[in-house]
């Protein structure tokens, strides 16, 4: 009854998600996006990560979009899913939004959940640690889209090292980013590492990029889609789209 949209519209979300197998449109819409970003700069692979893996339910998710985007694609994907493997670490301080969250939820089976992957990297430890050493022998290739769900501004802080620290041949010009997380006022939260990030960087931002398809699909989830834009990079400004006539 409390349903906000027309029925037609859980209707067809329903219908498309058991013909395709996944139903995190919003996941699918940075890995698509990122992947015919890919093919036309010519490259044949790219990596895909999410930030934040608890259970699993998302790289799971994410590796079914993959396989699914592979079958009309050129492009073949990695898939790294970075956690602590123990739950939430405790937060730093007022910034991670304590109210909110508390040390130990969301652990993970971590034998269990790496027996149900096919192909996905679980990348286990602090990201604080695990970003510097994941990008130390190079990204497996360049990387185009990222799940952010680690719930605290300390951790979202931390993970955006993989911006800092990579070199532009790890990375895309631009990355499409879902943020899992943007429930708070700018002050504290994953609003306030976004806002920091962008402060810091004068060549490189984390902006909200709202796709006008993504405004009709409520599963889309438009608000909280961004990308991040090396403005320095390398291929920023070869084009990827075809002339229009
Ligand atoms: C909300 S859960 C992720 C849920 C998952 N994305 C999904 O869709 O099913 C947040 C996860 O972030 C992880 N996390 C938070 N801070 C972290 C840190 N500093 N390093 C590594 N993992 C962290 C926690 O271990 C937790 O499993």
């Amino acid at each position: 009854m409390s349903y906000p949209y027309p029925l037609r519209v859980a209707l067809w979300q329903k219908l498309r998600s058991k013909s395709r197998g996944f139903s995190r449109q919003h996941y699918y819409n940075c890995v698509m996006r990122a992947a015919s970003e890919a093919a036309a700069l010519g490259h044949n692979r790219m990596t895909v990560i999410e930030f934040g893996v608890a259970a699993g339910a998302g790289l799971l998710e994410l590796e079914r979009i993959c396989s699914h985007i592979e079958k009309t694609s050129p492009v073949r994907f990695d898939i790294a899913g970075f956690d602590t493997g123990m739950g939430l670490p405790p937060p730093t301080d007022y910034r991670d939004a304590p109210w909110k969250w508390q040390e130990g939820w969301y652990d993970m089976d971590v034998n269990g959940l790496r027996s149900r992957l096919a192909r996905a990297q679980l990348v286990l430890g602090p990201v604080a640690e695990t970003v510097p050493q994941f990008l130390a022998g190079g990204s497996p290739s360049p990387i185009g889209a990222i799940m952010f769900d680690l719930d605290y501004f300390s951790s979202t802080a931390d993970a955006f090292r993989i911006f800092s620290l990579s070199r532009p041949a790890d990375r895309l010009p631009r990355i499409h980013c879902y943020f899992d997380d943007l429930g708070n006022i700018e002050d504290v939260g994953v609003p306030r590492a976004i806002a920091e990030f962008n402060e810091a960087n004068e060549a490189m931002k984390i902006r909200q990029r709202t796709y006008a398809n993504d405004l009709r699909d409520p599963y889309a989830l438009a608000w909280k889609i961004y990308e991040f834009h090396d403005f320095r990079h390398p291929d920023y400004m070869r084009p990827v789209r075809q002339k229009i006539a």
